[in-house]
């Protein structure tokens, strides 16, 4: 597995593998990677593909409070982790590369953007969809692989892929979970051994509104009983929402696909998470 870190040397690295006769899917990280990560590159790997991940903590998306800096940067153990996954290249720009001084173009997708985490975290979206953007045109991959417990962020980047003609193929891969139900994120480094198990309130509270709203119940009356169980737990929570899956918009028909998506804070911690509306 080669690793590039300016952009000459990744445009000759995709050409070469290319000459190959592959097809490039993308997968790209800010690294701090785990299994979900590994997922990513598992749903990427088939016959005629070559995988290149990408690893950039991108500042422009993270707000003036957040954890830019103290977000988990671990290159070497990241690595393993890719060439064990069967990744062949790794992309690993600078702030600088990406960035350069005069950068001054923002990439702003509207609708699905505008509600959850783009409320509760202003910017976060266009600095996703500008990095998104120049990941996309830097490496030119046929296909790309998200992580669905971004799910937010999945919507976003669909709906900017078909609204420029991007023509990338976008993937969204499952949440993977630790055995206690709580969802894989780089952030849960964070949490202390009590937060830990204190946390694990979300998944089990948006399970259990899930599938009470697939049984037909008030999908009000379900919300609030999340909220409950998650404030009980210590939660301050930011939303619980239902959502239509496709378009993010609150207030689903019953025959539209819908997901329960929540983000809230454990301590310092933000944990975001959803999870279907299994219809029968
Ligand atoms: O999901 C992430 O890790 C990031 O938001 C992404 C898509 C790599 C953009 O920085």
């Amino acid at each position: 597995m080669d690793t590039v870190r300016e952009i000459g040397a990744l445009r000759d690295a995709v050409a070469a593998l290319r000459d190959d006769g592959a097809a490039i899917a993308l997968v790209p990280t800010m690294g701090a990677l785990h299994d979900g990560h590994v997922a990513l590159v598992e749903a990427a790997r088939r016959p005629g593909v070559c995988i290149v991940a990408s690893i950039f903590v991108n500042p422009r998306q993270f707000g003036a409070n957040e954890d830019l800096a103290r977000y988990p940067r671990r290159e070497q153990a990241d690595l393993r982790m890719l060439t064990e996954a069967g990744c062949d290249l790794v992309w690993m720009p600078s702030v600088e590369t990406m960035y350069p001084d005069g950068f001054a173009t923002n990439i702003s997708v509207g609708g699905v953007s505008e509600t959850f985490d783009g409320v509760a975290r202003p910017g976060h979206f266009d600095g996703v969809a500008t990095v998104v953007t120049k990941l996309f045109n830097q490496v030119r991959p046929d296909i790309a692989y998200f992580g669905e417990k971004d799910f937010q962020q999945l919507a976003v980047i669909r709906r900017m892929a078909i609204d420029l003609d991007l023509g990338i193929d976008i993937v969204g891969v499952p949440t993977q979970r630790d055995d206690d139900g709580l969802a894989l994120s780089s952030r849960n480094v964070y949490l202390d051994v009590h937060e830990r198990a204190k946390a694990t309130a979300l998944p089990r509270a948006l399970g259990i509104a899930a599938r009470s709203i697939a049984r037909g119940d008030d999908a009000e009356d379900a919300l609030v009983e999340a909220r409950a169980t998650l404030n009980a737990a210590g939660f301050d929570i930011d939303y619980v929402a239902l959502a239509d899956a496709e378009t993010l918009a609150a207030n689903p028909a019953a025959d539209r696909p819908r997901r329960l998506l929540a983000a809230a804070r454990m301590g310092a911690t933000r944990l975001i998470d959803n999870i279907a509306i299994q219809d029968d």
